[in-house]
């Protein structure tokens, strides 16, 4: 007589059957997946790739990657790494359609970022198609220095910070009067507003409030694009970004159209702006930049030098109002700088930015744990061996800046907010990677700081920010950010 429970067998045998053939399928599929990546190898590199796993074919790692980072805990990701093949702090893996290696041990990232023989910049090739092939991520190393020489300087050095410090100023006071009378702002979105009209007036010298507003929102569809999965179809992010981009490749074709047609009726400009200078570039034997590259360059600064600063500025005021310890002491620091100021002196001066120390422990600190860039993109030149383990010419590497950030070696309780763990503390080059290191060390960085720390000098003074949506989650990508762009509203506490 057959039994319920023989019944039972006789169902859950050819089940758990099905199911351990898919397992054993499944890991054949994956180790397949790397075994065709490697064979291609030498028998040495081979032979000393890292530990890791290449994922499943065509997709690699890029499900658990997003899966991760679209979790509330993205960290799971290389912690899933760590676990499964120790402390290694470098990694195989398959991400972004390539073979890659991933780096997250300081020692090992700082190697990779200061090797130029050896490493160039390997971005995905649907960052490349955003940003431009012309842009610095893209062009050859000669070319790079070459931009790189000419653009730095007038952004980032003490003369030309100088030189920005009133405008930022004037910005800063009129968005945050601007915000007290609105009610509740979308903060992050206006913090982008902000930084993008100060990059606008050193790039375009253009205050146009019109063209800034429906170019910063461009930037969004781009940036949202970043880091998605590059599927060129309608309703997913990268269509859309790849549709921004057009739009700004239109949009700034037509301001350098309109730069060139003032320059034939022989109208010398009084005052250049960073337009002017790309356009006037030549190299030894008097080729000037074309249109495309001029656009590219202008494209990747006009993003790099206001997304970043926005979201930073944003966590930064947002920490310190969650923090009325430190909140107290960073506003005691900025009214003492206030009542020291001569009586006579209109607005900051770069003398009283540099007594804001205190300040800048806390954009530091907030650098360090909100890590905007949290992982960089190299590609190997050639054969490469770090600490026994092989780089294959050829294969990416990832740089993960947020690993090295978050390191509780280096940084003890890393994910608390303690600005003054940089009392005395100058980290080893390469533990802090708020900016990159090595011959693509952020050339905005002194500006960003400069931004930043002007915003909170007057938003300590004067103001007060109740979020809305205290507990709204946090999304990781592209950039760490509240679902709802911080929903809040802007208080003005005191009057002159
Ligand atoms: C808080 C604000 C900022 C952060 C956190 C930040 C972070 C970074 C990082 C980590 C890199 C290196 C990427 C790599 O290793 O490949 C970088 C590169 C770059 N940043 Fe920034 N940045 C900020 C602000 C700015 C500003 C204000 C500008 C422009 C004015 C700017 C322009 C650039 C450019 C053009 C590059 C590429 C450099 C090259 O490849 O030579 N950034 N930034």
């Amino acid at each position: 007589m057959v039994t319920m429970r023989d019944e039972a067998w006789g169902l859950l045998l050819p089940l758990a059957a099905l199911v351990a053939a898919i397992w054993v399928a499944c890991g054949g599929a994956r180790r397949l997946h790397g075994w065709a990546w490697e064979r291609r190898l030498g028998a040495a590199a081979r032979g000393c790739l890292p530990p890791g796993d290449m994922g499943w074919p065509l997709v690699g790692n890029m499900w658990a990657f997003l899966r991760a980072f679209k979790s509330h805990d993205p960290d799971a990701f290389i912690a899933s790494f760590h676990r499964r093949y120790g402390h290694t702090g470098i990694y195989k893996a398959f991400m972004f359609g390539n073979p890659t290696i991933m780096v997250t041990a300081p020692e090992i990232c700082k190697q990779i970022l200061m090797d130029d023989d050896h490493f160039v910049p390997g971005w995905p090739k649907s960052t490349n198609e955003l940003i431009g092939k012309k842009s610095f991520i893209a062009i050859g190393v000669e070319e790079h220095k070459r931009l790189r020489r000419l653009t730095a300087n007038p952004i980032n050095g003490y003369e030309a910070l100088n030189t920005y410090l009133q405008f930022i100023e004037n910005t800063v006071l009129s968005s945050l009067e601007r915000w007290a009378s609105m009610g509740s702002i979308e903060f992050l979105t206006e913090l982008r507003r902000f930084t993008f009209r100060i990059i606008m007036k050193i790039f375009l010298c253009s205050e146009d409030e019109i063209l800034m507003e429906s170019l910063e929102s461009v930037y969004t569809n781009l940036n949202y694009g970043m880091r998605a999965m590059a599927i060129n179809f309608p309703g997913f992010a990268y269509h859309r970004a790849l549709k921004a981009r057009r739009t700004l490749v239109a949009v700034l074709q037509g301001v350098l159209d309109e730069r060139k047609a003032t320059r034939t009726k022989s109208f010398t400009p009084t005052k250049k702006d960073m337009m002017d200078r790309l356009m006037d570039i030549e190299d030894e034997n008097g080729r000037k930049l074309s249109d495309e590259e001029i656009i590219d360059v202008l494209i990747m600064y006009l993003n790099a030098g206001h997304e970043s600063s926005g979201h930073i500025t944003m966590w930064a005021t947002v920490f310190l109002q969650e923090n009325p310890e430190i909140f107290e002491q960073a506003k005691l620091e900025q009214e003492e700088i206030q009542r020291n100021m001569p009586p006579t002196q209109k607005g900051l001066t770069m003398k009283e930015i540099r007594k804001m120390e205190y300040l800048s422990k806390v954009i530091d600190e907030t650098l360090r744990i909100v890590n905007i860039s949290f992982v960089s993109f190299r590609q190997a030149t050639k054969d490469t061996y770090i600490n026994g383990y092989s780089i294959p010419m050829g294969w990416k590497i990832q740089v993960w800046y947020r690993s090295v950030n978050l390191d509780p070696q280096l940084y003890p309780d890393p994910k608390k907010f303690n600005p003054s763990r940089w009392n005395d503390f100058i980290p080893k080059a390469g533990s802090f990677l708020a900016f990159g290191a090595g011959s693509r060390l952020c050339p905005g960085n002194e500006l960003a700081k400069l931004e930043i720390s002007v915003f909170l000098h007057h938003f300590l003074l004067k103001y007060q920010l109740t979020r809305l949506n205290p507990h709204c989650q946090v999304r990781y990508l592209p950039h760490p950010r509240p679902v709802d762009n911080c929903l809040a509203k802007i208080t003005r506490i005191k009057d002159e």
